[in-house]
C-alpha cells in the first residue's frame, strides 16, 4: 500500500504544495524534522522540508527543479499513491521561549519551515516575524501560503521589487537588528545568503540557526554526501541537523561540496524533458 496525495496546488512559476497522507509522520513530527519520498520502485530518495504535519497529512512545498519533482508534477495527481514516506527523520528544533524569533527564508525549503518553526514558536509565547524573500513576483506564493497567519511582523521582500520590499531578507534583519530587536534567528535557503546570515549576526552574538537539508542526497546517514566541517568536527545534516549552528558551519567548504552535483542533476533534468 502507498502514500496517497491528497492535495496539489501551484505556487509559483518554479514551486508547487502537494500533500500526502501519511499519518506514521504526522503523529510524531516536529518542527525541524524532514520526510524522504520515493515515488515508485525505480524512483530515488528525495529528502523534503514539510510545511505542516497533522491530522494524518503531509505538507510539503517543492521546487520544479530536478528529474523527480519534475515527474512528481507532470505525472502524479490527487489520488494517486507514492511509494514511500519515511519519517519523521532529523533533529526537531529546540522549542522555548526566546524572546524575539525571527525566521529568514530565501528557497522552497525554508519557505515552508518558517511557517511550520514560527507556528510552534508563536504557541510557545515569543514574538515571531518572518521575512519571506522571493527573486521576483512570479516566484512569489499565494498570500495564503505565507507565513502571515503565524507571524507577529511579517516582511515580503522580491529582489526587483516587483512586489513587497526590494531587496533580501539581509537587509530586513540588517534593520532590525540594529534596532535591537531580534533574539534569536532561525532560517534556510541558499547556502550563499546562509552564508551572509552567519556573517551579519556573529558580531551580535545573536543566535542563529539555520536548515542545511539543501545539501542532503539520500538522507539516510550513510551516503556521506551532507558531511559538513562544523567547528572542527563532522556533521551530517540528515543525521546531526538538518538545523544546525550557522557560526560554526564551514560554509565555502559546504557551498563548494553542494555544486559537485549540479552537473549530473543538470543532465537527469535533460534526459527527463526529452
Ligand atoms: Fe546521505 Fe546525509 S544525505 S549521509
Amino acid at each position: 500500500m502507498g502514500y496517497p496525495i491528497t492535495k496539489k496546488e501551484n505556487l509559483s512559476a518554479i514551486d508547487f504544495f502537494m500533500e500526502v497522507e501519511a499519518p506514521h509522520v504526522a503523529r510524531s513530527w516536529k518542527p525541524g524534522q524532514f520526510v524522504v519520498l520515493i515515488l515508485d520502485e525505480k524512483g530515488e530518495r528525495v529528502p523534503m522540508s514539510v510545511y505542516y504535519a497533522e491530522n494524518g497529512k503531509v505538507g510539503m512545498f517543492i521546487r520544479r527543479h530536478g528529474k523527480t519533482t519534475l515527474k512528481l508534477w507532470y505525472e502524479f495527481d490527487v489520488g494517486d499513491e507514492l511509494l514511500s514516506v519515511t519519517g519523521p527523520l532529523g533533529r526537531p528544533i529546540k522549542v522555548k521561549h526566546y524572546g524575539n524569533v525571527v525566521f529568514v527564508s530565501d528557497a522552497v525549503c525554508a519557505q515552508a519551515e518558517s511557517y511550520a518553526t514560527l507556528k510552534a514558536m508563536k504557541e510557545a509565547g515569543n514574538y515571531t516575524i518572518a521575512i519571506q524573500s522571493f527573486e521576483n513576483k512570479a516566484n512569489v506564493y499565494p498570500e495564503r501560503y505565507l507565513a502571515k497567519p503565524v507571524a507577529d511582523e511579517h516582511y515580503l521582500t522580491t529582489e526587483d521589487g516587483s512586489v513587497g520590499i526590494k531587496g533580501h531578507y539581509l537587509d530586513v534583519l540588517k534593520e532590525l537588528i540594529e534596532k535591537d530587536r531580534v533574539d534569536i534567528v532561525f532560517g534556510g535557503g541558499k547556502l550563499g545568503s546562509l552564508k551572509k546570515l552567519a556573517e551579519l549576526t556573529r558580531p551580535y552574538g545573536i543566535p542563529t540557526i539555520v536548515t542545511v537539508r539543501q545539501i542532503m542526497v539520500d538522507g539516510t546517514g550513510m551516503c556521506g554526501s551532507c558531511r559538513v566541517l562544523y567547528g572542527g568536527e563532522i556533521k551530517f545534516a540528515c543525521r546531526d541537523g538538518p538545523m544546525l549552528d550557522a557560526h560554526k558551519i564551514d560554509w565555502d567548504d559546504a557551498i563548494k561540496r553542494n555544486a559537485r552535483f549540479t552537473e549530473q542533476e543538470k543532465l537527469a533534468k535533460e534526459r527527463y524533458i526529452e
